[in-house]
């Protein structure tokens, strides 16, 4: 990859002086979904799919961007001082958010950049290439500029740009799986004070297989600051009665007697589903330690009827990927992964079931949706580097 790299930027930028190489991975999360902006846990890991990155610094203050993934837009050109929250579409504005996010808390960059970045990461398949791009742009202006900042403050600088500069309100987890990433294990992280311990995914004759159900994504951005706004509305009113910061404060017990407090029924499911998800996260994490992969599996399971039925973020495609799965001999469990409203699913298969799970749900798929999914067998890989 390294030589496709820098053959591409010599022949877009016209020399290789001065350039580095980079890699940030995607992400895939194997149970705790939609808990990470209400004090929950989640259990992400970083995978070694995600975007390749090559970058020199320029005298001027002009930035370059060229992507290999959007190669017909060619060279889009901008200027440290034109860094300002933009409504605009495009996918300069991740890089462009975390520069600007630098310079809000107070890390001047001198001079501007010519990047050229390539993903692998299947487009839209929520997998967060966005997170992956903004935590390799802070590692590039890391490298470049000595910024004293560590891997979890890029996370964080990645999530600041994301909400403040192209008002997405995501919570945490994608920009910490990436940014903290490390081989073979998944991240046990407390989003209430972002302690976190890595779990070993020792998967013996097990895959993850994602599913991707090639669905776009359209009004999803919208849906999902809606389910937030939900739970803070469901938060303030559990906290007229008990003393808690957020629903990850709460055992199921806990809730069930205070749930009444709820004065809508929808936003009761949606502070349901984010105190089970909370507590199945824990115990999945449990089962794993223990190596009791059945119930791991048994609870990504739970976890995907919970956000069926009580979050109403998955929809005919993502349950049709995980309900054909859950027909399969040698599935261990199958739920959508990520925001939801389209993007893929996560399955844990045994080798010997892979060629089956994917010829039958791929087949079951297309007939009832109409366009085919796309599987990819995935393996679990460290944080941001340089190459
Ligand atoms: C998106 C967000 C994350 C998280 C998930 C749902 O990926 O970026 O912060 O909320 O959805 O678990």
């Amino acid at each position: 990859m390294k030589e496709t790299l820098l053959k591409t930027f010599g022949e877009v930028y016209g020399d290789t002086e001065g350039v580095k190489t980079f890699f940030a991975p995607g992400r895939v999360n194997l149970i705790g979904e939609h808990t990470d902006y209400n004090g929950g846990h989640v259990f992400p890991c970083a995978l070694t799919i995600g975007t390749y990155g090559a970058a020199r610094v320029r005298k001027d203050r002009k930035l370059c961007f060229y992507s290999m993934n959007f190669e017909h837009l060619g060279v889009i050109e901008s200027g440290l001082e034109d860094l300002k929250p933009a409504k605009e579409a495009g996918w300069t504005n991740y890089p462009k958010g975390v520069m600007w996010a630098f310079e809000e808390k107070g890390y001047q960059i001198p001079f501007g950049l010519d990047i050229l970045l390539c993903g692998n990461i299947p487009n839209g398949s929520g997998l967060s290439s966005s997170a992956s791009v903004e935590v390799l742009t802070g590692y590039i202006l890391k490298e470049f500029f000595g910024f004293d900042v560590s891997n979890q403050d890029l996370a964080l600088i990645g999530q600041f740009s994301e909400n403040n500069f192209n008002g997405v309100n995501c919570g945490i987890m994608d920009q910490f799986a990436i940014a903290m990433g490390k081989k073979d294990h998944a991240i046990f992280l407390d989003t209430a004070d972002l302690s976190y311990t890595y779990a070993p995914v020792k998967l013996e004759g097990i895959k993850l297989v994602i599913a991707s159900s090639n669905k776009k994504r359209g009004l999803g951005d919208s849906k999902y600051n809606e389910r937030r706004s939900e739970c803070e509305m469901a938060l303030a009113e559990l906290k007229k009665v008990v003393e808690i910061n957020g629903l990850g404060d709460l055992t199921e017990e806990q809730f069930e007697a205070n749930k009444s407090a709820i004065k809508d029924i929808v936003r009761a499911k949606r502070a349901k589903h984010a105190v089970y998800e909370n507590q199945r996260t824990i115990k999945a994490v449990r089962a794993l330690e223990a190596n009791d992969i059945a119930q791991f599996g048994q609870l990504m399971n739970e976890s995907h009827i919970s956000l069926r039925d009580d979050y109403e973020v998955t929809g005919v495609e993502l349950d049709t990927l995980v309900e054909e799965a859950w027909k399969i001999d040698g599935v261990v469990g199958s739920r959508m992964t990520g925001a939801g409203f389209g993007g893929c699913t996560v399955s844990l298969v045994k080798d010997e079931a892979i060629d089956t799970f994917i010829n039958k749900v791929g087949e079951a798929y297309r007939r009832k949706i109409g366009y085919k999914a796309d599987f990819y067998v995935v393996e679990v890989g460290d944080g941001p580097c340089t190459l």
